[in-house]
């Protein structure tokens, strides 16, 4: 089936998703939305998150898209279930599948959450690991100051380390050997994220195990496109073009990025 996979996120974190995408399905078409004008989602009330979450999945909807994956936490952990039952094509969302890899990799038991405000408050990832693993031990710490970092294209910069470093400081003494990275956006600042944490602590992102969850429903629900080329995914942002077309460029290592204007 050659309809699109719509990918949403508030903004650029999605992309981390993308590129699993385009490295494990290149011949499925994408259309992202990312919803930078409204970034951050994380500081938001649930009843924002979910009305923006709507709002990206009914304009993709009007795109013709087979399925969604909602590459964002935040609005996962808030917007799922609403979503999955309004509309009628499948939706994915990312905790889960973070949860299942964090799961598979841990021998002590003992995992660290790093996610927005809004995700740690929601406990969809406490829940979601105690669902696999109900005698797991989990630190859950809100980084409200990392997603800015990555939207402004800072996520490489020494001051980004600084940010990194301090934000996770509370995490010190604390016993764990599996870190998630409960937030698209911070695979952009994984560098910064493991120099910060104690050497030997595995970084989960839910990008892999996602795109696995992907691949199964296009299988199980016979959704699969059968095209022999690969097909370069359309983006569309709220925010700037050029700024987005820039982080896109860089994060999925591409020369040209089709990048569009969408307003809500
Ligand atoms: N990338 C998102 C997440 O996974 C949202 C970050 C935000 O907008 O605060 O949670």
């Amino acid at each position: 089936m050659d309809a699109p996979i719509g990918v949403i996120d508030s903004g650029v974190g999605g992309l981390t998703v993308v590129k699993r995408m385009l490295e494990s399905l290149p011949n499925e078409p994408i259309i992202y939305i990312g919803d930078d004008a409204r970034c951050p989602y994380g500081p938001r009330t649930p009843e924002e998150v979910i009305t923006f979450t709507m709002e990206m999945a009914n304009a993709l909807q009007a795109m013709g898209i087979k399925m969604l994956v909602i590459a964002c936490n935040t609005a996962t952990a808030v917007a799922l279930d609403k979503v999955r039952s309004h509309f009628t094509f499948p939706v994915i969302g990312v905790i889960d599948p973070g949860a299942r890899a964090a799961v598979k990799e841990t021998d002590s038991r003992k995992i660290a959450v790093l996610a927005t405000s809004g995700t740690i408050q929601s406990g969809a990832y406490q829940q979601a690991i105690h669902d696999h693993l109900p005698t797991a031990t989990i630190h859950a710490l809100a980084c409200p100051e990392f997603v800015p970092l990555v939207e402004s294209g800072q996520y490489k910069s020494a001051y980004a380390g600084n940010v990194v470093q301090s934000g996770l400081q509370s995490l010190v003494g604390k016993e764990f050997d599996t870190a998630i990275l409960g937030c698209t956006h911070y695979p952009l600042l994984k560098n910064h994220i493991q120099n910060a944490l104690p050497e030997g602590v595995k970084i989960i992102s839910s990008a892999v195990e996602t795109v696995h969850d992907i691949e199964k429903t296009l299988r199980d629900c016979n959704l699969k496109n059968y095209a022999s080329h690969a097909v370069p995914p359309v983006f569309f942002t709220s925010g700037s073009t050029m700024h987005f077309r820039e982080i896109a460029l860089d994060w999925l290592a591409i020369d040209e990025a089709d990048v569009r204007t969408i307003a809500f």
